[in-house]
Formats: structure tokens, C-alpha cells, sequence
């Protein structure tokens, strides 16, 4: 949540800063800022909404300078105002941004006001601006400052600051909160994600926590948390400039919902180059700590946690061994009881998900040292925390509402179901080849259900003008219902909720009548006919059905009853298939709406605060 970037160059640094704000933009969307040292001078422009409304204020003021800093806000202290936007300047010397919560907040806000210092803002992040210009008040270099002043900080931060009287330094620290330097050629950089500083260099050192960096044109130095200087490996991101624009696409959710295929074609060659189900497909560790697993307890957020729900039964049949499913959020707080054997997956596109981090940390702190993280961003915090790793092929994701993150991260956890089944002697040869060329087939079957986009795109003017939807679904299909409702709600802002099928009349059947649209996902497989039980259910109380089936499953249209069909059945991995056909109608739904559909009010791409 919130985006920050920084540079020093011999160049003006404005159209560097206002690009890495744009590309930034996923992480928040309240306000944007710039502040830069223009002379003599810091200046700065700050606007609540997009990006581009701020470029705009820039160009304006014809803003051109060699050192600055950006942010791109997700409200937490304070509403959205220009005041609260970042930059937060100290004294008309010292500039600020920050990602992250800083929860001691009140308590230095009262003893700096006590020092004469005066705040025009609501934030906890003007506290730290005033913090470090104290500390540089005491004498010392800004970096010192910086240092001083993070010591008695506590919560999570990115931090990047520039100062008037320090015209040849940036300077930036993390804890908590992803933070990279970006190495140029006579420029030098700093960031929350490589997308924003991707057209100027690909090296990058990311920091770690508690580490502090001050930048100049000719380098950067990393100090490690005891401010001792430390040398960070210089990594080279293979991040494309192409995924991170739009192409021929209108959004990027579109675009991303296009490009499964790819990255499920991706993802599985990387599990046929290791060859096939094998342990060393989640690290070099992973033959031993998996070797004598017990139980499985996965924990992630949103649809990270539909991609969890979906494994435990993968898991628990294929590999016969029980698996729990936790809302991060929730497990963190409540008395787990330990297991030593029990494998600790962790699910999270972004790998920066606070709640997922602390469930993480939690459920080690539980002498639960087995543990694994599916995850789409290398070098994040999630994966770096966790023993074993398997990085998802999707390529960045860009639109808020995750797509190709969750159906990759389901490809992941059905190699660890195969896995797992096949080190426990649960599968042999020929199931295993099957289940693998079940897999090769899998990018064609997705393609197949995107060709369904046209019929899809039809039932979406159905649903623009309902204020509510039930998605249902039964077994591996329930999942994909309550991602179906996600979706729909995430990007639409119409009311929707997901239920096992067989939930209906246990409650949510009182709300059915001819203005609530009820989706089935209904592939032909061993619940097929109690699903069409449910249907009949809901048929005798008007309410009006979208059923998503596939070739095999027997459905006919009736009055109130539409039906698309997948083209066939593609078995255990049918809720792969059927993610697609609830993403593209939440996708058209939100455009016959005229929502902001990459950028859904509220939200952000990835949640750094509780
Ligand atoms: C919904 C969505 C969110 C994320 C959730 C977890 O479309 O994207 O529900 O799935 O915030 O994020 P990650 O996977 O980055 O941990």
C-alpha cells in the first residue's frame, strides 16, 4: 500500500518521478505528491486522486530538478486530502514519504510539538518528517538523522528523504515495507517495486529489514540496522516493460484475464523442466522438510485464500493427508496449537501481505519451522521469511482484482497435492503421468473458456442493473463461487455473496426471488446431480439462473435458466477452467457499470497495514 519512488540524476528527475508514480499507482490511488530540490529550494505539488492530476499540477509549475521523491497514497491516518497527501515537508527544508503504519505515532507527536514543532497534517507520517529534522537540528548528516530518528520509530516503513541542505543525497530506509534501490549509470534510485524504475536500470539491491541507504549521483551505500555499512547483492529483475502496459488492452485486468494461458503455460513448464512432481519443485530443502509432514495448514487473504480453500481438497485427496484453510488475519489472533510436522503454506501474489507475513511469523512462532510460500514477486518478504518457496509464473499483475495470481497459484498448490501424494506413496506411476498431462493440457482448456468471452459479455447487462448475486458452487467448484462473488463485488460494487450449493436452504434461499441473479458453476463431475437439485430449488422461487457448465454436463435452457458451456470436462482441474467464466463476467458487469475496473474504490493491489 502506498507507492514511493525517489532518484538523484544527471537529468531532470520530474518525468522519472511522475512515471514510477503511474506505474505505482496499483499500490494506492488517493493522492499522489512529488517534492523535489529545485535550486535552492524544496517544492513540491501534491493532489488528491490520480496521478495524472498531479503530472498535470507539475507540468504547471514547470518543476524541473536532479533530486526528488514521490508517493502515491492508500489513506490509513487521516482522510484524503491534499493536506494529508505526501510529501510532508519539516521547515521548508526536509522531505518526506512514506509507506507503512508508524504506531508510535501520538506519543512522538506530543513530544515534538512540545519542541516547538507544528503539524498541518492528520498523518503519522509528518511525525517522522519532524523526527528526522530534529535529529539533523542535533548536527550530523542527514543519513544520521535519518538513522537517529528510525531508532525510535515502531511500526512498519519505507522511507525516502531528501533535504535542501543536503542537495547531493537521498537518503531511504525500510522496515516492514518493501523498499529496492535502483542502480543507474550517473542516476541512482529508489522504490516500493521495480515497475516504477524498470525503463531506467533493472539492477536493483533490495533492502533489507532495518536497513538504511543514502544515494548519490555516484552510488549508493546500505547500512544494515546497527548502521555498520554492509554490501547487498545487486540482483538484475527480468521484469518486461511490456507487462506493465496495456498493449491492445483496455484494462489490465482484461489484459491479465487474457493472459492466463501464458502465464498457466508458464507456470507449468516450470514443473515439467524440474520434472514433473517433484520435491526440489519448491527448493533445495524441500525433499527433507517434506519428507514427514503430517498435516497441511495454508494461510493467505481474499483470493489467495479461494486458492487455499480449493487445495485442502486436492490435498486431502490426493496426497490423504489433512489440511486446514485460515484467514491470516484470523489465525494470527487465535490460539493455534503447534505441530512440528505440519507444513505451513502461505499464499500471497504480492509476497507482502501484512496479515499473511504476521500469520507467517505467528505460526513459526509456534515452533512450526516447515514452511512453504506460493507467491508471485521474488525477493519479497513472504518468500524470503519461508523455507521453502514456488514462484508462480503469472508476470506482474498490475489491475487490483487478482486473476492470473490466483489461477497460477492453484496450478502451485495442485503440484504440492501431487507432491505430497506422491512422497506418501499415494499415487503411482500412471496417475502421477496422467495428473501431469492433465496439467499440459490445462493452458488449452483455459484458451477455450476465454473463447466463451462473447456469450459471457451478453449476461453482464443482466446483472449491471441488480443491486445483488448468489454464485454457488459444490466440492472444488465452492471456491471458485466465493471467487466469483469477490470479483463481482471487488470491481462492480454489486452486493454478491458465495455458498455451497447445498448451503441454500439453510438461509440464503429467503433471499431468492426474481431480482436476485444466482450463478452456478456446474461441471459434470460427482456432485453434478445434487447441484441440479439446488438449481430446481431456486427455479421454484423465481429466481433467475446463469449456470456455467461444461460439454459433459447434462443442462438444458429452460425458461429463467441461461447456460454456458466450457468445452469439456477437464476433471480435477475444472475449478481452474471455471475461474475464467466468473472473472470475465465480473469484468463486463463492472464495464456496463462505468467502474474504475483496475482501480476499485478503496482498494489497493497489496495490503502492508492490518
Ligand atoms: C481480490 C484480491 C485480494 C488479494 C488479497 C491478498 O481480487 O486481489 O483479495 O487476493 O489482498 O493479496 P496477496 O495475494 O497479494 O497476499
Amino acid at each position: 500500500m502506498c507507492g514511493i519512488v525517489g532518484a538523484i540524476a544527471n537529468r531532470d528527475v520530474v518525468p522519472l518521478l511522475v512515471e514510477g508514480l503511474k506505474r505505482l499507482e496499483y499500490r494506492g490511488y488517493d493522492s499522489a505528491g512529488i517534492a523535489v530540490l529545485s535550486g535552492e529550494a524544496v517544492r513540491r505539488v501534491r493532489r488528491t486522486g490520480r496521478v495524472a492530476e498531479m503530472e498535470a499540477a507539475a507540468l504547471a509549475e514547470g518543476l524541473d530538478a536532479r533530486l526528488g521523491i514521490g508517493h502515491t497514497r492508500w489513506a490509513t491516518h487521516g482522510g484524503v486530502t491534499e493536506s494529508n497527501a505526501h510529501p510532508h515537508i519539516s521547515h521548508g527544508e526536509l522531505a518526506l514519504v512514506h509507506n507503512g503504519i508508524i504506531e508510535n505515532h501520538e506519543a512522538q507527536r506530543q513530544r515534538l510539538e512540545a519542541l516547538g514543532y507544528e503539524f498541518t497534517s492528520q498523518t503519522d507520517t509528518e511525525v517522522v518528517a519532524h523526527l528526522i529534522h530534529h535529529h539533523r537540528a542535533q548536527g550530523g548528516s542527514l543519513l544520521s538523522a535519518l538513522q537517529a530518528a528510525v531508532k525510535e520509530l515502531h511500526g512498519a516503513y519505507a522511507l525516502a528523504v531528501i533535504d535542501k541542505r543536503d542537495p547531493t543525497t537521498l537518503v531511504a530506509a525500510r522496515m516492514g515495507c518493501p523498499l529496492l534501490l535502483g542502480l543507474g549509470e550517473g542516476e541512482n534510485f529508489v522504490a516500493s517495486d521495480v515497475s516504477a524504475i524498470v525503463s531506467a536500470t533493472r539492477r536493483v539491491i533490495f533492502l533489507e529489514e532495518g536497513d538504511t541507504a543514502e544515494l548519490t549521483i555516484d552510488g549508493v551505500h546500505v547500512f544494515d540496522a546497527d548502521d555498520a555499512p554492509v554490501a547487498r547483492e545487486v540482483h538484475v529483475s527480468d521484469v518486461s516493460l511490456a507487462s506493465l502496459e496495456l498493449g491492445p488492452y483496455r484494462h489490465f485486468m482484461q489484459k491479465e484475464i487474457h493472459e492466463q494461458p501464458r502465464a498457466i503455460g508458464d507456470t507449468v513448464e516450470g514443473i515439467v523442466d524440474a520434472g514433473g512432481f517433484d520435491a526440489g519443485l519448491f527448493g533445495k530443502e524441500a525433499a527433507s522438510v517434506l519428507a514427514d509432514v503430517e498435516s497441511v495448514q495454508i494461510l493467505a487473504c481474499g483470493t489467495s485464500y479461494y486458492a487455499g480453500l480449493t487445495a485442502r481438497y486436492w490435498i486431502e485427496a490426493l496426497a490423504g493427508i489433512p489440511c486446514a484453510v485460515d484467514i491470516a488475519s484470523e489465525y494470527r489472533y487465535r490460539k493455534v496449537v503447534g505441530n512440528p510436522k505440519q507444513l505451513i503454506v502461505t499464499i500471497s501474489q504480492s509476497g507482502e501481505t501484512l496479515d499473511t507475513m504476521e500469520a507467517l511469523k505467528y505460526a513459526k512462532a509456534q515452533g512450526q519451522d516447515k514452511t512453504l510460500s506460493i507467491c508471485n514477486v521474488p525477493e519479497s518478504a513472504i518468500p524470503r521469511a519461508s523455507r521453502l518457496v514456488f514462484l508462480t509464473r503469472a508476470g506482474a499483475e498490475i489491475g487490483v482484482a487478482s486473476t492470473k495470481a490466483f489461477t497460477t497459484q492453484l496450478v502451485a498448490l495442485f503440484a504440492l497435492a501431487v507432491t505430497l501424494g506422491k512422497l506418501r506413496g499415494q499415487l503411482d506411476e500412471a496417475r502421477e503421468g496422467e495428473l501431469l498431462e492433465a496439467l499440459r493440457h490445462l493452458p488449452g482448456s483455459v484458451q477455450h473458456a476465454l473463447n466463451l468471452e462473447p456469450q459471457v459479455a451478453a449476461w453482464a447487462s443482466s446483472f449491471a442493473p441488480r443491486q445483488h448475486a448468489l454464485f454457488l458452487g459444490r466440492g472444488t467448484h465452492y471456491p471458485i463461487a466465493l471467487e466469483g462473488a469477490l470479483k463481482l463485488k471487488e470491481i462492480s460494487y454489486i452486493h454478491a455473496e458465495g455458498y455451497p450449493a447445498g448451503e441454500l436452504k439453510h438461509g440464503p434461499l429467503a433471499l431468492v426471488d426474481t431480482q436476485m441473479p444466482v450463478v452456478v458453476i456446474a461441471p459434470n463431475d460427482a456432485l453434478l446431480e445434487k447441484v441440479k437439485s439446488n438449481i430446481q430449488e431456486v427455479r421454484a422461487r423465481g429466481g433467475e439462473m446463469f449456470v456455467f457448465a461444461d460439454a459433459d454436463s447434462s443442462f438444458s435452457e429452460s425458461e429463467g435458466v441461461h447456460v454456458i458451456r466450457t468445452p469439456r470436462h477437464v476433471g480435477i482441474l475444472s475449478p481452474i477452467v471455471h475461474a475464467i467464466p466468473v472473472q470475465m463476467l465480473a469484468y463486463h458487469t463492472a464495464l456496463a457499470r462505468g467502474t474504475d475496473v483496475d482501480k476499485p474504490r478503496n482498494l489497493a493491489k497489496s495490503v502492508t497495514v492490518e
